[in-house]
């Protein structure tokens, strides 16, 4: 058992607190934000992610799994401490640091007794060498410590089920001490573990984001080809996919990617490239198709509309993706407000984004319905762009009669095109033909 801080109680910091909780850990997760740590004291969640609360809550009866505000008392208390703090995009595409510069400030201060000090957020490589740097700069006493990198790859929406049961465990360290602590942590966790220097670490996590993303924007280009071909995507990437090599993840066409991971973590990793001494341009294009991939499907819908403005338009899912109610960089965002601006009135639902969506969206032309049944009433075209499984159970007869035309975008390609045409629909999806 590890006494664990968690500096952080977003996505990754809650959920990889709770976790080492279960694992049976004793851990404090810090969050300067005070109304949250109020709000996690009374066993609410500040996001939604299935399965977190009610481990959340276990942990916390336990006792194994504690909240606080004060930064200084729980590094004071803890021998590992995992930083989990936000890395936002700045405009120029570079990471910004200044919250683990904070932290890593903060940690020298109250350097009481050797630490182990472990990277969870996605950072730039040689982060850890700063935050090392700073620690050494910024500390009185004479305790030691390590830094190590420890990338996290769950996704969210499967975020516990994904940190209990991960592909591999990359552990980024310059120490014997320090890799013998977190295998430590992990050893109730079996899968491959991979030990590197710190660099190796930070640049494999940004590198499997940054190839996951360019991995959906091939089959996005493809599906731009395909649709000029009339030729079927979804058998494409299906076909493509069975190949050991290729593999079938990450090859469904769409609207795009999205989240506060893959747009910030692509820009970052070709913007700290081009810094080492290396155009990573790829990169770039990578961002190009999955942008341009969003005009294109408002360009569909302008097409078979004629004019957008005065129509009415429902939107069916934001978030970036299911199972969150997330709408940080969410393809959907682009979407709604290209159609806003050519004066197109929208009717906005979401299964769990409608509080997120209500903030983003301030302008009198945009509605927000209460179910999907209620989105469509009266619309010239339904756009599905979040691939909710709820959406699949909608009773498309009911909607066609409510319709007033039966329109239907799908962003995600999630629904079948042959019975939509069949029970008398049009139908626009992405790389199955015009
Ligand atoms: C991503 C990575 O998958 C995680 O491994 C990583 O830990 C995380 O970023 C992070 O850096 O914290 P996440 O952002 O939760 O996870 O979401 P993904 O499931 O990767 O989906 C990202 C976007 O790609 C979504 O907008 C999704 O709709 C889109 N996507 C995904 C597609 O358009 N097509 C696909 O085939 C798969």
């Amino acid at each position: 058992m590890h006494r664990i801080c968690v500096i952080g109680g977003g996505h990754v910091g809650l959920v990889a607190a709770a976790c080492f909780a279960q694992m049976g850990h004793s851990v404090i997760c810090v969050d300067n934000d005070s109304a949250k740590i109020a709000l996690l004291k009374k066993g609410k969640m500040p996001f939604y992610e299935p399965k977190l609360a009610t481990l959340v809550k276990k942990t916390a009866n336990s006792k194994r799994l504690v909240f606080s505000d004060s930064l200084d008392n729980s590094i004071k208390k803890s021998k590992v401490i995992f930083i989990a703090v936000g890395t936002p995009p700045k405009s120029d595409g570079s990471a910004d640091l200044s919250a683990i510069e904070d932290v890593a400030r903060v940690i020298a201060k109250n350097l009481n007794s050797y630490k182990l000090i472990v990277e969870k957020s996605t950072v730039p490589v040689q982060t850890g060498k700063k935050i090392k740097e700073t620690i050494a700069r910024y500390k009185k006493g004479d305790a030691t410590y390590d830094v190590a990198s420890n990338p996290e790859f769950l996704r969210e929406g499967k975020a516990v089920h994904d940190s209990f049961y991960p592909d591999r465990i990359v552990l980024g360290v310059d120490s014997k001490q320090a890799e013998t602590i977190l295998r430590q942590i992990y050893s109730k966790l079996k899968t491959k573990i991979i030990v590197t220097d710190v660099n190796t670490a930070e640049i494999i996590k940004h590198a499997s984001n940054s190839f996951l993303a360019s991995k959906i924007s091939f089959i996005n280009a493809v599906s731009r080809v395909c649709d000029k071909a009339g030729a079927d995507v979804e058998k494409v990437s299906q076909a493509m996919g069975l190949d050991k090599r290729i593999g079938g993840d990450f090859l469904s066409a769409g609207i795009g990617w999205g989240g506060f991971c893959f747009p910030k973590d692509v820009e970052a990793f070709a913007y700290i490239s081009k810094k080492l001494g290396y155009d990573f341009s790829f990169l770039k294009e990578v961002t190009k198709i999955n942008h341009e991939q969003q005009l294109y499907f408002t360009e569909k819908i302008r097409e078979r509309l004629w004019v957008i403005r005065g129509k009415k338009i429902a939107i069916l899912g934001l978030s970036f993706k299911p199972n969150t109610d997330d709408m940080r960089f969410a393809p959907s965002i682009n979407i709604v407000k290209t159609l806003e601006k050519e004066g197109a009135e929208l009717t906005l639902y979401d299964p769990k984004a409608m509080n997120e969506a209500k903030n983003i969206f301030k302008s009198k032309k945009i509605m927000f319905a209460k179910d999907a049944y209620a989105a469509v009433k009266g619309c010239d075209c339904v756009c599905f762009l979040t691939e909710w499984k709820q959406f699949l159970a909608l009773d498309f007869k009911k909607i066609k009669k409510t319709m007033n035309n039966a329109l239907i975008a799908d962003g995600r390609n999630m629904l079948d095109p042959v019975k939509l045409i069949a029970a008398g629909f049009e139908y626009i999806g992405l790389g199955r033909g015009k």
